[in-house]
């Protein structure tokens, strides 16, 4: 292909995804409006997509943009003079390394456990799966913050930490902190903040007059924090921080293996070689935006969030599921109407809002990011909603054939043959059943999100690792 042909047909590629502009897209993207800082953002990462942040004293550039960002958030998390940091690839990538500090720090520990309310993100799973330490789950309280007395009750000779959430992602609230971080820093433990979602936003909030649970290192006993910039640091995608309290607790988190005769290998994150491309787009977009500007911006998206609440108060079908410490709202539908035909409508109507599934015997709820950007549509965006609902009322709640529901309770989803999966896949409508298994995703997805509701969480999750095992197939 010419060079020509070449960017056409990437145009053409980039089209049938999600805009990442415009505020209409209310996950995965944060948008801060901000045109000429965007653009910025995205030069640096080209600038520098071809250097190598696996060896600081050659790159030195990346070395000073890493502690620079690392310097912004230490001031915006209250860290003291003696936290040290490190630019990550993304939110969940801070989550691994602190619960693999908390591990090898402990090394005498042979079954170590975290303690982690059932709010946490699942990349928490993801660190316990990877690094054989437990996650204890927790059950949230009724305001879906996390019950500090199970939690404290929890925590064993063999804990390595214990998690709280600033906020959670599910349902937005911020988890009790300081009560976390002192039982935590009473049995000797670490506690970790994942504040990869708030992080960047939540220090405005009392600044802005709104009343905010204390999470950040003002708190005594919270050991490490995570922020990513890809999220409300409105940065390209690729950037995360994470934070400790001081250099001797992120000693574990370094890897250096002199054990073989090549250079020796010294990393501070799972990556070796690493691109400058999103670090050097984070620090752009951290200065261009600075201290001042982030206030603007947290000033416009808690704007948006006030008047979505408010707006949803007045709409029959809908209800808040928890009132939003930060800026990410949980919408929960009465018996009329069900979120997964909403959020199909709200597609329709080119607004992206997310279905999350039930969860532990809550029922399933439609998630909102807010972005800056979206302030300046949200009274469209409470009209296409309000619409979206009336709709979603007048076709009635999605039914899964009580029949279908037997048949997936009574599957054993580890017992289950590839066959077995296409079969499934073909039934809910994610496979296509021709000959040669082409994928056919449906344009509306309340059905397929219906019946995956009502599938328990293990078979949602092998049918879903079986759906993208077929997506992933090489295009040759
Ligand atoms: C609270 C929280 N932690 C961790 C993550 C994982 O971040 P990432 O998707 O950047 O890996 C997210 C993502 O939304 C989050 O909200």
């Amino acid at each position: 292909m010419n060079l020509d042909d070449i960017r056409t047909r990437l145009h053409e590629l980039q089209a049938q995804d999600l805009p990442v502009h415009g505020g209409r897209t209310l996950a995965y993207v944060y948008d801060s409006g901000l045109s000429e800082v965007d653009e910025l953002g995205r030069a640096a990462v080209a600038a520098y997509a071809g250097s190598n942040g696996l060896d600081p004293t050659a790159f030195p550039s990346l070395l000073q943009m890493e502690n620079d960002v690392v310097g912004m958030a230490a001031d915006l998390l209250d860290a003291p003079a003696s936290a040290v940091g490190t630019v990550t690839s993304g939110g969940t990538e801070s989550v691994l390394l602190a619960v693999q500090s908390a591990r090898d720090a402990r090394g005498e520990i042979t079954r170590p456990r975290m303690i982690i309310p059932s709010t946490a993100h699942a990349a928490f799973h993801k660190a316990a799966h990877y690094f054989g330490v437990e996650a204890v789950a927790i059950e949230v309280g009724d305001d879906y913050r996390a019950d500090v007395a199970a939690m404290t009750a929890a925590i064993d000779a063999d804990t390595v930490l214990v998690v709280a959430s600033a906020p959670s992602y599910a349902h937005g609230v911020i988890d009790p902190v300081p009560e976390l971080a002192a039982a935590a820093a009473a049995a000797g433990v670490r506690c970790h903040v994942d504040a990869c979602i708030g992080g960047w936003v939540l220090p405005f909030a009392p600044r802005l007059g709104r009343d905010v649970t204390p999470w950040t290192f003002a708190v005594d006993g919270v050991t490490s924090i995570s922020v990513d910039l890809h999220k409300y640091g409105y940065a390209p995608k690729g950037t995360s921080v994470l934070l400790h309290r001081d250099s001797a607790l992120r000693k574990p988190q370094f890897f250096a293996s002199a054990a073989w005769p090549g250079y020796t290998m010294l990393n501070a994150t799972m990556q070796s070689t690493k691109s400058g491309g999103p670090l050097a787009g984070a620090w752009a977009v951290t200065r261009a935006i600075g201290a001042d500007g982030y206030q603007r911006l947290a000033a416009d998206v808690f704007a948006a969030v006030d008047a979505i609440v408010d707006g949803v108060a007045s709409i029959g079908a809908l209800s808040v599921v928890a009132e939003p410490d930060s800026t990410l709202i949980a919408l929960a539908t009465d018996a009329t109407c069900d979120p997964f035909t909403i959020c199909d409508e709200m597609a329709e109507a080119g607004w992206f809002v997310q279905p999350q599934m039930a969860f532990a015997g809550r029922p399933a709820t439609i998630h909102l990011s807010v972005s800056a950007a979206t302030l300046a549509s949200v009274e469209e965006f409470l009209g296409a909603l309000r619409a979206a609902v009336d709709r979603a009322v007048a076709h009635g709640p999605v039914v899964v054939d009580p029949d279908v529901v037997a048949f997936i309770e009574a599957l054993d989803p580890a017992a289950l043959t590839d066959a077995d999966f296409d079969g499934l896949l073909a039934a809910a409508g994610l496979l296509g059943t021709s000959e040669d298994g082409a994928l056919a995703l449906p344009t509306r997805m309340a059905e397929v999100n219906a019946l995956l509701d009502v599938a328990a969480p293990a078979m949602r999750e092998a049918l879903l690792v079986a759906f993208l095992d077929r997506l992933s197939r090489p295009a040759r």
